[in-house]
């Protein structure tokens, strides 16, 4: 397996970055994770936007043909299905310092690609079990760093607890999952899912779902649910780039509509990936 480092293919051994990285020291870095399907790079585009954005909002100055780096690296790796995670840190640093030097610091770019079954997945067949937690991570949730401490200690809690992932609120409202935007199917058919603000990431699978979802005749509602609304909901379902649409039956120890992934839920999953095969 090759790695993307810094303009060059290597194998795993010669991927070496510094030790003083702010990656590494302060998490001062932003990462994509894009899904491949069939060889393809599913909505790179859109990826790259997002990656663009995070990289502004932090003044990390990059600008690549991100989507060649990742070409190159599924091309190269001979990938057919599983994921490209792509990093950018703003660099390395002469000393540890909270504050970075005002000139110009060359940023680490570095690419891997991982082989997962993301359409075959035994998990939408049984759907997810969630558990709540509370959201403590930091008030910019939308920039997408790899500060992902709190995502991974919630993760582990909810394993230790017996379930499958993590849903986290705020004031009692949902924002989102560990690693997924979180949605729920009302008993009238509408379609519930967190406004995009600092609280939730904004989802690229979530754009490509509320398309599939308005094709279907959803109505979609921008806002943050209750965890009572979720217990309370005919369906739930996560999206992400690499779970795509996956069916959540059971919030809390709560069943969601008859313990068995939704109807709607299900036809959204075999729509999207009609789209992206
Ligand atoms: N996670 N919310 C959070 C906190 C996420 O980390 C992710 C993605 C999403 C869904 O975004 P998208 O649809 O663009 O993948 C929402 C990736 C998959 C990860 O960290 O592995």
């Amino acid at each position: 397996r090759l790695i993307y480092l810094n303009g060059n293919y290597v194998t795993e051994n010669d991927a070496k970055v510094s030790v003083f990285d702010r990656g590494l020291l302060f998490s001062d870095a932003v990462y994509e994770v894009i899904s491949v399907i069939g060889g393809c790079l599913i909505d790179m585009e859109r990826h790259e936007q997002r990656l663009m954005r995070s990289l502004g909002e932090l003044s990390i100055n990059a600008d690549e043909g991100w989507s060649a780096i990742c070409l190159g690296l599924v091309s190269r790796n001979a990938l057919d299905e599983g994921l490209v995670y792509l990093q950018i840190s703003r660099g390395a640093v002469p000393e540890r310092d909270y504050r970075w030097p005002s000139a110009d610091i060359k940023s680490t770019v570095f690419a891997f690609t991982q082989e997962r079954a993301l359409i075959d997945n035994p998990m939408a067949e049984r759907g997810m079990r969630i558990v709540t937690r509370p959201d403590m991570r930091w008030g910019r949730c939308d920039i997408k760093t790899t500060q992902l401490l709190y995502a991974s200690l919630m993760k582990m809690e909810a394993r230790d607890a017996g379930a499958d992932d993590a849903w986290m609120t705020r004031d009692a409202m949902v924002t989102e999952g560990t690693s997924q935007n979180a949605h729920i199917i009302t008993k009238d058919g509408v379609l519930i899912s967190h406004q995009l603000d600092h609280r939730v990431l904004p989802g690229v699978t979530r754009i490509e779902l509320f398309e599939r979802a308005g094709a279907q005749g959803l109505s979609i509602q921008e806002r943050a649910f209750s965890v009572a609304e979720a217990y309370d909901a005919a369906e739930a379902f996560v999206s992400s780039s690499t779970l795509l649409i996956m069916p959540v039956v059971s919030i809390d120890g709560h069943m969601i509509g008859d313990g068995k992934p939704g109807g709607i839920t299900e036809q959204l999953r075999r729509s999207y990936i009609s789209e992206v095969q």
